[in-house]
């Protein structure tokens, strides 16, 4: 199973196989199991189906890696489109952004400008920004700006931050963001990650997860706790269940077209659950991420493929 993640993983960077996939009316078929469409309208739609079933969401407009700050800025502008939008229509919605795509491997001060703009319209508007984690050469940067957005009053109830559990710092990570009173959402990883920052089996990425979401469990801010795993999340429900912690204190987080029989039945609990739902036209990198995590992914796209 690692070569097929690693390699996913590696398509996930391929730019021939993106640039035909991006633009073929296959690709797009095939993508639209986990992309909620190409437009912005498309992303309203599923989020107001996916609020009917009592799912919060998280809209994430595709796209990293920008390579030209007019590239940075239209990105913005999509999600200044967004955040107006949740408000209009009342959606019970925020959003889900990167770094890169606000420019940040091009200028550091433009993705703060960028990143700070868009937060500060998103607690305007009472939404809020997770600002999504990326490999581990954006660890710590991601860190220090979400740390320096929360730090100015008007910004903190507005964003948070992504922690990934297969890093080794993670821990220390937690620790901090917990003293700075930032809300986080854990995630396993989903980067190819070397040996020396990250743990390459399995088993040990779910027991730091366990970890972990014990730690944001007992903390007073309002974490989300985003697997598809039904062991990461029946170890989250003990240990809040034997630590007296109400279910209403955090809230279990998935992507859009997976796992749907979990998520309805967490909602039939009580517990929160919230929807990462991408758009747009970038959908590559993201699809290939998805299948490096479950190649099994494979087999079911193309056998609906077929039925479409
Ligand atoms: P794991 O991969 O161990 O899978 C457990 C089970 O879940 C599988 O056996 C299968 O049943 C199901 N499953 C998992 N993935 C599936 C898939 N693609 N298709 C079908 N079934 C699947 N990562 C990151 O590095 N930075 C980030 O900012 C984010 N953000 C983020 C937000 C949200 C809301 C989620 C749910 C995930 C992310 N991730 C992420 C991705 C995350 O790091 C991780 O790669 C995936 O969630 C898969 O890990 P699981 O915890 O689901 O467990």
């Amino acid at each position: 199973m690692p070569v097929l993640r690693s390699f996913f993983i590696a398509l996930s960077h391929n730019r021939v196989l993106r640039r035909f996939s991006e633009h073929s009316m296959v690709g797009k078929r095939l993508s639209s199991r986990f992309i909620a469409g190409m437009e912005i309208d498309d992303a309203l739609r599923v989020a107001e189906e996916v609020n009917k079933q009592g799912i919060s969401v998280t809209l994430d407009s595709l796209g990293e890696s920008v390579t030209s700050e007019a590239e940075a800025k239209a990105a913005a502008d999509v999600y200044h489109k967004l955040l107006d939008a949740i408000a209009a229509r009342k959606l019970n919605a925020n959003i889900s952004m990167k770094l890169t795509q606000m420019g940040l491997n091009l200028s550091r001060p433009l993705a703060e400008s960028i990143a700070e703009s868009v937060v500060q319209h998103a607690g305007k508007t009472g939404s809020f920004v997770r600002i999504d984690m990326e490999d581990s050469s954006l660890t710590q940067v991601t860190m220090d700006i979400v740390e320096q957005l929360h730090a100015k009053p008007a910004l903190r109830e507005a964003v948070g931050i992504v922690i990934q559990a297969y890093l080794f710092r993670s821990q220390k990570d937690i620790e901090e963001l917990i003293a700075n009173g930032i809300r986080v959402r854990l995630c396993k990883g989903a980067y190819q990650e070397p040996a020396e920052l990250a743990f390459p089996r399995k088993v040990d990425v779910d027991a730091s997860y366990i970890k972990l979401a014990n730690m944001l469990l007992e903390s007073s801010e309002y974490h989300g706790l985003a697997t598809h795993d039904d062991a990461m999340v029946a170890a989250a429900k003990n240990y809040a269940k034997e630590h007296g912690i109400e279910r209403n204190h955090f809230e279990f987080q998935m992507l859009y077209g997976i796992r749907r029989d979990l998520q309805r039945k967490l909602v039939e609990e009580g517990y929160n659950v919230r929807v990462y739902v991408p758009f747009g036209n970038e959908w590559y990198p993201y699809f290939m991420r998805r299948l490096a995590e479950r190649p099994a992914n494979v087999l079911f796209l193309a056998k609906n493929f077929f039925r479409f």
